[in-house]
């Protein structure tokens, strides 16, 4: 419990996270960054919050982002010459925000799913229910090579947060757990907030990510890095943050 204890008014020091693992800051691809101009806007806030370097995960998700990952490469180099021109000394690499639905078996057969940091696959979770044969589909991936990060486990919590021992399993399975900075600072409700409190206590959280769409966004995470729940965790040593 000593992690909710302390009172903080000062902010985070961001700087110890170094790295953000998680946002969606393409232009034009996703429910993100409309414009360039928006993504650069975006970028320069990450770098005045103290983030050094960006781990961009555009939405792959049937139905409603079907992104071609082949193009990623070249998105990402139109972003990073924008920065430059921004002047904005930010390291970026891209990744992707894979949803596991009906469509994500055919991208891993044909070699589709886009990694980033030699190897490291960023998943999300269906809102309402566990994968279909998610125990089959982990093996798999991992056989393959694969190294497993799931986005936000809190936000799951409508089904997650009453399955303990699944939560125990996923962490078993050398899963990492990508925790959304302001699920802790309370912008996703109560609930989740609860649920993410719960993962922090069983020390299952191992990074941090802010999920960026917008300026709204940029607004919450600055609220949140003045959360105490969220100083202690990345005052606490705990996060992977800065290994990626
Ligand atoms: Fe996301």
């Amino acid at each position: 419990m000593w992690l909710f204890n302390k009172k903080s008014k000062e902010a985070a020091d961001v700087s110890l996270l170094h790295t953000d693992i998680h946002s969606h800051v393409i232009p034009g691809i996703d429910d993100g960054a409309p414009t360039m101009e928006d993504s650069i806007n975006l970028v320069r806030e990450m770098y005045n919050l103290g983030y050094r370097r960006m781990i961009v995960t555009p939405h792959v998700r049937f139905g409603s982002f079907e992104n071609d990952t082949d193009t990623f490469d070249a998105r990402l180099e139109l972003l990073e010459m924008a920065a430059d021109k921004e002047n904005l000394d930010m390291e970026f690499e891209i990744g992707a925000e894979h949803t596991i639905d009906e469509n994500f078996r055919t991208l891993f057969k044909e070699d589709k799913l886009k990694t980033f940091n030699d190897g490291w696959l960023l998943i999300e979770f269906p809102f309402t229910n566990l994968p279909p044969r998610w125990k089959e589909l982990i093996f798999d991936l991992q056989m393959a090579g694969y190294k497993l990060i799931l986005a936000h486990p809190e936000r799951y919590v409508s089904y997650l947060s009453f399955e303990k021992k699944t939560i125990d399993e996923l962490k078993n399975r050398d899963i990492l757990f990508q925790m959304n900075i302001t699920s802790l600072g309370g912008f996703y409700g109560k609930n989740v907030l609860k649920f993410a409190r719960y993962l922090v206590e069983k020390e299952y959280v191992d990074i941090l990510g802010s999920d960026l769409h917008n300026m709204r966004h940029i607004e919450y995470l600055k609220q949140s890095f003045r959360n105490k729940d969220v100083c202690n965790l990345i005052e606490s040593g705990c996060l992977m943050n800065n290994k990626f």
